[in-house]
Order: structure tokens, then sequence, then C-alpha cells
């Protein structure tokens, strides 16, 4: 299916550009987020403290964009969790995609306190900075961790659980924010409850990396895969550019569509086990032979079982079709990986 919706917004986009402020710029997602508003011709403030985030990343969109487009750019280091660098940055934008926080659940349980002051007091620093400055949207990025204990499958928006980290509670008291600066001041967002997202520039290295770079990166260097658990744990994987299409819908959506959290996910689900002989079998198609079997051990805590996500509502309201399944996610992101690690 066609993204229609989505083709049409970025013709509008080109024709008429926009001044955008992307929060974590330098990481995973932002710079995904920068390379794509950038290609458009759009004008982009970027800020970001390099908490997770790197300079090569930027400097790897440097060099997929036109001169004239990269000085578009404007970045600003600082952080979220002073109000006085969020205002710096939230000035003359129109849209705001905010995506800085600390990820992770097991670092959200090793060091709760970081992860709070990153994700709530950032986040609400976000709000009041976007809201004193009248930008006309703000999308942020909400987590499908927010669905917690709830057992229902596929995740609909209106039913969640108990949260099982604290990453968790703080993604959801982002939602609980956004609900009440809607109610309370009229300015009303949009979430977008991320699942797995991955593709190029996300960082195989450091404990609290995601599964697919932390794998790719194991298996191109030959050594040692882990899955926690009997690898039957179950993901909706979602490639960046399905991502990066549902934050400029979302950046362009009508007032209606406002004040609404949605799921951005493929609406499939693959077990770790399943994950495992895709990322193999697509790295010998890339000359990369890994001969290891994975090696088993306990699960991890936090870890929801499974997830898969309904994606009806951010279909209906916002016109999002996931132009990419995780097959065709890995056969894009897998040269990346190769040439970058190798
Ligand atoms: N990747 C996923 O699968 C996924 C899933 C659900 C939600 N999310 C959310 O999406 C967003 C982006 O995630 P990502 O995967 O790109 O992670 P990332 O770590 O690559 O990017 C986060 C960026 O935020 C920056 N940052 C952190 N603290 C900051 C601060 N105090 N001030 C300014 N910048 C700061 C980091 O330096 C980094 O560049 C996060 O909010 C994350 O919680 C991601």
């Amino acid at each position: 299916m066609t993204a229609i919706a989505y083709e049409k917004v970025k013709e509008k986009l080109v024709q008429t550009p926009k001044t955008w402020l992307i929060t974590g710029v330098a990481g995973f997602i932002g710079s995904n987020l920068l390379e794509t508003l950038l290609l458009l011709d759009q004008k982009v403030v970027g800020l970001d403290n390099f908490a997770t985030g790197f300079q090569h990343n930027l400097d790897e969109v440097r060099g997929l964009v036109s001169d004239e487009q990269w000085q578009r750019f404007n970045f600003i280091e600082g952080d979220i969790r002073q109000l006085t660098d969020c205002e710096a940055a939230c000035k003359d934008v129109d849209y705001v995609l905010h995506q800085a926080a600390l990820g992770s659940v097991p670092r959200s349980i090793a060091d709760p306190i970081n992860t709070n002051n990153t994700n709530i007091l950032g986040f609400l620093n976000m709000l009041v900075a976007a809201r004193d400055a009248k930008v006309a949207s703000f999308t942020y990025a909400a987590s499908s961790s927010t669905y917690g204990d709830h057992p229902a499958l596929p995740k609909v928006e209106d039913n969640i659980g108990n949260p099982l980290s604290p990453y968790a509670v703080t993604k959801y008291v982002n939602e609980l924010y956004a609900d009440v600066f809607a109610r309370t001041y009229n300015f009303k967002t949009i979430g977008l409850r991320y699942f797995n997202i991955f593709g190029k520039r996300q960082t195989p290295d450091g404990a609290y990396a995601a599964v697919i770079p932390k794998w790719t990166g194991a298996m191109i260097s030959g050594k040692e895969v882990y899955i926690n658990g009997d690898g039957e744990t179950s993901r909706d994987f979602n490639f960046i550019e399905n991502a990066v299409q549902a934050n400029i819908l979302a950046a362009a959506a009508s007032e209606e569509a406002k004040n609404h959290v949605y799921n951005v996910a493929v609406g499939g689900r693959t077990t770790l086990n399943t994950l495992f002989t895709a990322l193999k079998e697509n790295l010998t198609s890339n000359g990369v032979d890994y001969a290891q079997s994975p090696v088993y051990r306990g699960f991890r805590e936090g870890d929801v079982r499974h997830s898969q996500a309904d994606i009806s509502k951010i279909h209906k309201i916002l016109g999002y079709v996931p132009q990419f399944d995780i097959i065709q996610g890995i056969e894009r992101a897998m040269p990346w990986y190769v040439k970058s690690l190798k």
C-alpha cells in the first residue's frame, strides 16, 4: 500500500518549508529525522547534550545532504534538563519533534534518578518552552513500554497495564503531562508510542544497546550472541523509515488529531529466535558468515514478554502506512552495519 498521506505532506513541506526542532538530534532516531527533513529542504534546529548521541551521527548526515541543505541546520549543544536551553531551542520554531531522553529499560533500573531527570524534568521543560514559544505542533517520543503488564495482544492505545520499569514510568508520565497541558493550557501534543525501532545509526555499542544492533555487531565481529530467556519473547520490530513517516505526519496533523497517543509499529510480531535467524541469513548475503549458535541465559528484569501493536488508529487518523516490514528493514539496514563495523 502506498503512503498517500505521507507523500502529500512531504510535497507540501517542499513547497512551504517549515522550521523544525529535533531534540536528541545526535541520536539514532533524531539523526534519521534530521536527514529526511534536510533532504526535504526544511530548516532544522537540533538540540543534544551527547549523553547517548554522537557527533559522528551528525557528520554522517552532513555527508548525505547538499551544502545548501546543511546550511539550513543549526545545532545547539544543550541539555533539556535546563529550561533556558529548551527556550533557546524553541525560538521561532514551527514544529517540535521531541526525541531526547535516556532510553533503555535496564539503564533505568540501574540508575532511575538520571532517567527520571532527563525523561520527566526534561520533558516538562520542553513542554513549557514549546508552549511559551507558541509552536504550531509538538510531537514526542512515547514508548510501547507504557503497555506494561497488560496481557492483551495486539496492543490498543487505550488499554494499558502497570509499568514494569522506571523507564516505563517516565514515558507514561510524559503522556500524563501532555494530556494535562492540553486541558490546562490548550497546548495539544501528539505522542508516538514507538515499538522497537531499528535501522542505520542505532549504536551497537554499550551495555544498553538495542537487540538488533547489538546482535548484528556481535555477529560481524564473530562474538557470542546472547538471548535473554527462551528466545520466544516477541517484538513488533519497526524500521526507522516508518517512524520518520509517523513523525512527519504527526507534525502536520489537524487539531482534532492532537492530544492523542498513537502506536508506531508494523503490526507484526517476531520472536528473538526468528530474529536471530533473519539477521544471520541477511549477513551471509552481505558477505559475513556467522557460524555460532546463540547462547541462552535468564530472562531480563523489566522486559515484557510479547509486544505487537494494533496500528489501526494511526492509519485511520494520520494516514500512516508502514512502507517496510522487518525483513525489508533488515535488508536496508544491514549494508550500513557491515560497512560501519567490519
Ligand atoms: N529506539 C527505540 O526503539 C525506541 C522505542 C521507544 C521509545 N524510544 C524513544 O525515542 C527517543 C529516541 O530514541 P533513540 O533510540 O534515538 O535513542 P538515542 O539514545 O540514540 O537518542 C537519544 C538522544 O537524546 C540525547 N539526550 C539524552 N539526554 C539528553 C538531555 N538531557 N539533553 C539533550 N539531549 C539529550 C542523547 O544524547 C541522544 O542523542 C527516546 O525518547 C526514546 O525513549 C525509542
